[in-house]
């Protein structure tokens, strides 16, 4: 089988590593193609140019190339119902339509829908107008949870400490700085806890729990800063124990795709799951409908179970019939190495020299924004740049697998957080 996977990320980059693995790759002769890709991508899948904007093209080329299964990575080509056009042409594609991408694309859709399903969330507003947002922040207390409702780039929501700083943030939101994503605001009831991530693959019907993680989302050491998409992440997440991640399935994960299979809008992919685990127990702060970046890096390197299979598995119905997949005990652990300017303008073309690297014997780095120029030359192209991950008996081995491997990295323009892990090692 050939399989095409869409994105250019460390996500797609860990993907198609994982794939190349995979029997109907490895061994049965399948090709695997990414587009747009990225450098890192080279030895494992042959790199195409499919606009995944042009549906037609995206289908032309499965046709041509007798694609067996397409893996759409990020969430904007499935908010755009890439998913549907490519069911509609009868090819098997991993990723929900844009109907069921909505739990990622609208903030107001989710947080509705837990309220049907009666699912743990925080309270919430749902505001269209300034003035309406304004009334609503005084029946909430500080600090105050402000989500743009649609798709901004992991940058739509922001915590203010006091009414003045909502009020200013709620401006900026309704006057357009996430554009139309501004249009409609959710404000929150702010959840105290740590944050963990729940990844669960479905076929719309079945649902099986995919692994955990903990990224570490602000730019800053010791949790400081802006957010970013993620400077690093380790799974699994022992935080959430197995009584917590059984109470997390039987009272967040099932009841949405039962909820979503019921309203006529089927949800087949994998459902990520960002959780609060607070007093009362794990609740819901949002969901993703692709992957975590870097989240993917860390369950790739531990996934033991042939990930073509899973996939296939979602798209035709027909995951009921798998056995539950199987995980390496070990820790698994990935640090962001970043263009300087990172999460603002990030610096480009910063050399990129991986030859001191031992890759292997669970070191692996993945590219995420790497360009290779005419000469060969490695270089930086993007935000979040590399991945350097790594795998250890528990974290602290892992964390200093991977630390050894980032400091044989020679990225003179990149920086990364150096207490990746953190809260975790200090549980011991
Ligand atoms: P989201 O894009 O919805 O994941 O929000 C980004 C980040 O904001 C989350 O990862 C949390 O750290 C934080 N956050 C979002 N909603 C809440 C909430 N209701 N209470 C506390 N923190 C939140
Ligand atoms: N790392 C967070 C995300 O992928 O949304």
């Amino acid at each position: 089988m050939n399989i095409l996977v869409l994105g250019s990320g460390g996500r797609e980059h860990a993907l198609c590593w994982k794939l190349a693995q995979s029997r109907a790759i490895e061994s049965e002769g399948g090709t695997l193609y990414v587009s747009p890709g990225n450098p890192g991508m080279e030895d494992v899948a042959r790199i195409v140019s499919v606009d995944a904007a042009r549906h037609d093209d995206v289908i032309a080329f499965c046709k041509t190339h007798d694609i067996g299964l397409v893996v759409i990575g990020p969430e904007a080509p499935l908010v755009d119902g890439l998913a549907d056009s490519l069911r509609q042409a009868g090819v098997a594609v991993f990723g929900p339509s844009a109907q069921a991408a909505q739990l990622e694309g609208s903030k107001g859709f989710t947080k509705a829908l837990c309220d049907r399903a009666g699912i743990p969330t925080a309270g919430y507003v749902r505001c269209t107008s300034p003035d309406e947002a304004m009334k609503a922040l005084s029946t909430f207390a500080p600090p105050f949870v402000l989500k743009a409702d649609g798709l901004a780039a992991g940058k739509g929501v922001v915590i203010a400490d006091n009414e003045d700083h909502a009020k200013e943030a709620l401006e900026d939101m309704f006057g357009g700085a996430f554009g139309a994503a501004g249009a409609e605001v959710v404000i929150e009831e702010f959840m105290y806890g740590e944050e963990v991530s729940l990844f669960a693959l479905t076929d719309g019907t079945n649902v099986i729990p995919f692994g955990t993680a903990q990224d570490h989302k602000r730019v800053g050491e010791g949790d400081t800063g802006p957010n970013t998409g993620g400077m690093g992440a380790y799974s699994p997440a022992r935080v959430l124990s197995d009584e917590l991640l059984a109470e997390a399935m039987e009272r967040i994960v099932f009841p949405t795709v039962r909820q979503m299979k019921d309203e006529g809008m089927p949800y087949r992919g994998v459902l990520y799951a960002g959780l609060m685990l607070t007093d009362e127990g794990p609740k819901l702060v949002e969901y993703n409908a692709r992957f975590g970046d870097p989240e993917c890096q860390v369950l790739m390197m531990r996934l033991e179970s042939d990930l073509a299979d899973y996939m296939l598995a979602c798209a035709n119905g027909t995951l009921g019939e798998l056995a539950a997949p199987l995980f390496d005990d070990a820790t698994a652990m990935t640090v962001v190495m970043a263009a300087k300017g990172y999460p603002g303008t990030p610096e480009k073309g910063g050399v990129i020299d991986l030859s001191g690297v031992a890759e292997g014997s669970g070191v692996k780095v993945f590219h995420a924004g790497t360009k290779l120029q005419a000469d060969g030359t490695l270089v930086a192209n993007g935000g979040r740049v590399l991945n350097v991950t790594a795998a250890g008996a528990d974290t602290k081995a892992a964390r200093d697998a991977a630390y050894a491997a980032v400091d044989a990295v020679d990225f003179p323009s990149g920086f990364c957080r150096r207490d990746i892990g953190w809260r975790e090692i200090e549980r011991g």
